[in-house]
């Protein structure tokens, strides 16, 4: 399973994932809480734009744009980039991907993934999140979305699109502790009807002095 697969999944599956969750932050109260403060952190620190990296259809980037932190999407999937600029002509989508992001050096003043690191393969994770650290201002915060589990190793999961891994918290924290950065707060919901697991959030924040 290659990046290109991932793209092509969700390629494949692009009209109906913007059709299923592109109103799912409507009955998701502690998500929006959680997205309205990472606005007021990005905004307080006032280092430049947010990228929602693997934004799909552009929908929890349009919520975060509104709150008021200029913010745009990335996505390695083209189909999702074109319905995200269908649905919200407004703002910049591009196509790309997590691992080589076409930004240069600190110039992010906050990233969002959600639900998007899920697709990487476990060792190649490290990667990614010392990509996220090289754009990031210092100072810049980053809020990951994902499914959780208990296990300390991630775990795959038969998910509906693509090869996907379940995290625990913890070991997650960890990673991100590894590529520099410092935890601010974590969120684990229970399901909600219809969920099949555990829901995790990780806010986190690269340093001052890196
Ligand atoms: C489960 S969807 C999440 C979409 C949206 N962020 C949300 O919360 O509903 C995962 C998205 O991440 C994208 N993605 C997966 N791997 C990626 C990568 N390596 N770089 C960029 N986007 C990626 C997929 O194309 C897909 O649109």
């Amino acid at each position: 399973m290659t990046v290109h697969d991932t793209g092509a999944a969700y390629d494949a599956v692009a009209s109906l994932y913007a059709e299923l969750f592109s109103d799912m932050l409507d009955t998701r109260p502690l998500e929006r809480a959680l997205l309205a403060a990472f606005a007021e952190l990005v905004q307080a620190h006032n280092a430049g734009p947010v990228a929602d990296i693997g934004c799909g259809p552009g929908h929890v980037t349009a919520h975060l744009h509104a709150l008021g932190p200029t913010t745009f999407g990335i996505d390695l999937s083209p189909a999702m980039i074109t319905l995200a600029r269908e649905a919200h002509p407004e703002l910049r989508f591009d196509v790309g991907t997590m691992s080589a992001l076409d930004l240069a050096d600190g110039v992010l003043g906050g990233i969002l993934a959600s639900y998007s690191v899920i697709h990487t393969h476990p060792p190649e994770l490290p990667a990614v999140f010392t990509e996220f650290q090289r754009v990031l201002a210092p100072g810049g915060h980053l809020l990951l979305g994902f499914f959780a589990g208990d296990d300390p190793v991630p775990q795959e999961f038969d998910h509906k699109v693509t090869l996907a891994y379940r995290w625990s918290p913890d070991s997650l924290a960890g990673l991100l502790r590894h590529a520099g950065f410092v935890e601010v707060a974590r969120l684990l919901r229970e399901p909600h009807e219809g969920e099949r697991f555990q829901q995790a959030h990780l806010l986190v924040r690269k340093p001052q002095d890196q």
